[in-house]
């Protein structure tokens, strides 16, 4: 019986059945931290080989470079050959980069903001800006919006992609210019943008005409079942829509190798990759070639990859699935919570009633149990409905994300109940 249907008496029964609970719960002392999507040291173990990488010798990479002078900005040829097979994109338009690619996303805001792009009239600085936030969504691509005073729009995110009814009128403001997208695996709702999706935003007829698409597919290798989804060749798409500068696409190995001293990537269109390098070589003589010769020796291939990947998976699945079973058990009857059941990427998005989520999470908080803050994978912090709730369990053990998911979820009932009580 949902917590709605509950008669008066046995709704007062259940807030009192999750108060001793959550008491339980805090008597136990936990310390548990589920808030950030990092890989777990046992994931970081299966890329130590790359520690001894390039080893003594050779330090050229097949172009002849030697990865240990400066130079080579658009970073080693071998390593751009397996990613460019992996991401869909052809090498020469795909450029390696240092340990963050979140770094590039921020280089290409600001560069466009004091700069513009090419087919813009001028800097993007000089007028009001305004960014489109599929919700719920990254936090730090909302950050960086901030940071600089881009305005940011929510547009709900469906399993399939972003709202394109509400996308087709918002880009009809020439100020809004860009729209973040995560559109394999979403961060967190695990969502996975269709073809047709795809083309439609690629196809959009829009004010600006330096209006951009911030295809950020940091989780397109992350698959969580033996089911890989394919990563689309979104250049080619923007291309034949006749928008062929529309699309910035990021990636990384941060989960795939390390995630502080992995590599990134940019990809784009040659106009956009040519003003990329023009820039970026003001700012730096080359990347760190000689981490990217390493990986290239150590992944060795996109098969290479896509076996390490299987090894990711082995270690996190389970506990997706652990996550998923103890949530469908716990609050499955009572209908106060929805959750993505999702086949890639890092997170499980919770939907808990709406009005409870900061509630919930504080009550986690003080029983041990730390969660990323409730409206935070929403543009300056606000959910509108504070509903959301994003649980990251890859970077726990099983047994800590067993019991910080079961604590989780006395806090969500004890929370629903609370408000029903009180309404
Ligand atoms: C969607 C998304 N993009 C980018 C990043 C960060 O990537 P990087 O480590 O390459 O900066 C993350 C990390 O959580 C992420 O979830």
């Amino acid at each position: 019986m949902t917590l709605t249907e509950l008669e008066p008496d046995a709704l007062t029964q259940l807030l009192a059945d999750q108060q001793a609970a959550y008491a339980e719960l805090k008597a136990r002392g936990l310390k548990l931290d589920l808030t950030r999507g990092k890989p777990s040291a046992e994931q970081l173990d299966l890329s130590n080989a790359l520690l001894t990488l390039p080893g003594d010798g050779e330090f050229r990479d097949s172009s002849g470079t030697d990865c240990r002078n400066y130079g080579g900005i658009e970073g080693v040829a071998d390593l751009r050959a397996i990613f460019g097979e992996l991401l869909g994109v052809p090498v020469d338009q795909l450029i390696a980069g240092d340990n963050a690619s979140l770094a590039i996303m921020h280089d290409v805001i600001v560069f466009a903001l004091l700069k513009g792009v090419p087919g813009a009239a001028g800097p993007w600085a000089g007028e009001k800006i305004k960014f489109i936030c599929p919700v719920p969504g990254y936090d730090r691509h909302f950050s960086i919006c901030q940071q600089y005073g881009i305005e940011m729009i929510n547009v709900d995110l469906g399993d399939e992609g972003p709202d394109l009814d509400q996308i087709r009128e918002l880009v009809k403001d020439p100020a809004v210019k860009g729209i973040w997208t995560v559109p394999t695996y979403a961060n967190p709702s695990g969502s996975i943008y269709t073809e047709e999706i795809t083309r439609q935003l690629v196809s959009l007829e829009t004010a600006a005409p330096d209006f951009r698409i911030f295809w950020d597919n940091a989780y397109a290798l992350h698959h969580l079942t033996e089911t890989e989804t394919p990563v689309l060749d979104v250049l080619g798409l923007a291309e034949a829509a006749g928008h062929p500068d529309r699309v910035l696409i990021f990636a990384s190995t941060s989960k795939i190798t390390f995630a502080g001293a992995g590599v990134s990537f940019f990809a784009s269109s040659p106009a956009n990759v040519a003003w990329y390098l023009g820039l970026l070589g003001k700012r730096t003589i080359g990347p760190n070639k000689i981490n990217q010769l390493a990986h290239a020796r150590y992944l060795g291939s996109a098969a290479g990859v896509r076996a390490l990947m299987a090894q990711h998976r082995a270690i996190i699945a389970p506990k997706f699935d652990r996550v998923e079973q103890i949530l469908a058990d716990r609050l499955g009857a009572y209908g106060v919570a929805s959750w993505t059941e999702p086949q890639g990427g890092y997170f499980v998005s919770l939907d808990v009633t709406d009005g409870t989520a900061s509630r919930v999470v504080q009550l986690a908080k003080e029983a041990g149990i730390v969660m990323t803050g409730a409206g935070s994978a929403f543009p300056y912090g606000k959910d509108p409905r504070d509903r959301n709730i994003r649980i990251a369990p890859t970077f726990p053990t099983p047994e800590d994300v067993e019991l910080a998911i079961d604590g989780l979820a006395t806090c969500v009932l004890l929370a629903a109940a609370e408000q029903r009580l009180a309404g």
